[in-house]
């Protein structure tokens, strides 16, 4: 174990205390979920789940759960799927109704329904495009703007396109890049390359958050030895929404019923039934994994077919006190 955090990160002169931030994660990082985590706190800034800018011009977006922010979470940092340039001047002055702590871009999703409509991975490919979204965005907004990427395409030349990127990054007036060190093809297999945080460093003077496969508090060296100014956790957060507060050193004591029966009231609280219940059956597949028998629970909950019966398969595992995996 490796002690706690720095207290603070500076995004330009927005301060990140402590910088320990929530990944964006499609599914999971609704209003529901940020909620969870914000009751345990330790964390510096949340993400939302990538938004598609056109979505942004329709919904109620201090209704949506999506969008929606309550004073509880602190800084939320609201990510963009954009893929041209018409809407997003519209969308972005929609979105100061919410109050984002600061926008980011999606650079980094492979997922092929999103590459088809030109985000994530397809948007981080076509580097003329790139630039025009890049620019429509820092001009229309003037807070808080990152970018979330991965290292692109495994090829003999990835570095020289990572590197024209960087620099395009630079001349657009990005305030931090996260970085998710994999590529592309490579979706969540293999470990995530923490010894290139160093070198993304080393051609990148903003602040660099780094992402990947981070469980424990050794990730808190990448911290201490200056590869990285803030680290930014995914699965490992749904699995355990207090992670953020054991890593700045407190002991968290656990009740499991209560964990997921808060979760499920907040779900409820937010969606309609019909869709709580793929959001609740969502965060349980990871919920599961603490423990040992998970993929009993996980089984049982992902084939209930309504929230009544889905809540009495939960409680009937978690009641009867599963061995907690460390
Ligand atoms: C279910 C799921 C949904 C995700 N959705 C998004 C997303 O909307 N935007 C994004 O940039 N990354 C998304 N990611 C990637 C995560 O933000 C993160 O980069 C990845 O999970 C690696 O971090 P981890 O090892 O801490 O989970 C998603 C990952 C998962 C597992």
């Amino acid at each position: 174990m490796s002690g706690s955090p720095a207290a603070w990160t500076r995004f330009r002169h927005h301060l990140i205390t402590p910088p320990l931030l929530l990944a964006p994660m499609a599914g999971i990082t609704h209003s529901a979920f940020r909620r969870l985590v914000a009751h345990f706190g330790g964390y510096g800034a949340l993400y939302t789940e990538m938004l598609p800018v056109r979505m942004l011009l329709a919904e109620n977006l201090q209704r949506s759960p999506l969008t929606k922010r309550r004073l509880e979470e602190g800084a939320v940092m609201y990510q963009l799927m954009a893929t041209d340039i018409a809407p997003i001047r519209a969308a972005l002055k929609r979105l100061t109704a919410v109050e984002p702590f600061g926008i980011d871009i999606n650079l980094g999703c492979p997922a092929p329904m999103i590459s088809r409509k030109g985000g994530g991975k397809a948007l981080f490919d076509d580097l003329h495009r790139l630039g025009e979204v890049l620019d429509t965005v820092r001009t229309a907004w003037s807070g808080l703007l990152s970018v979330k990427c991965r290292l692109g395409h495994e090829t003999a030349f990835w570095r020289e396109r990572f590197l024209e990127r960087l620099e395009l990054f630079t001349i657009a007036g990005i305030d931090a890049l996260c970085i998710h060190p994999r590529f592309f093809h490579e979706k969540l297999k293999r470990k995530a390359r923490w010894d290139l945080f160093t070198w993304v460093k080393s051609h990148w003077r903003r602040p660099l958050i780094g992402n990947g496969d981070m469980t424990d508090a050794t990730a808190l060296d990448l911290l201490r030895t200056g590869a990285c100014d803030a680290l930014m956790i995914g699965r490992e957060a749904v699995r355990r929404p207090w992670i953020f507060r054991e890593l700045c050193g407190n002991r968290v004591e656990i009740d499991y019923v209560k964990v997921w029966d808060d979760f499920f009231g907040f779900c409820l609280d937010d969606f309609t039934p019909d869709r709580a219940i793929g959001r609740i059956k969502e965060f349980t597949s990871h919920y599961a994994d603490n423990f040992f028998f998970g993929h009993e629970l996980f089984r049982r909950v992902q084939s209930a077919p309504d929230l009544s019966t889905l809540r009495k398969r939960a409680h009937a595992f978690l009641q009867a006190d599963p061995r907690v995996r460390q």
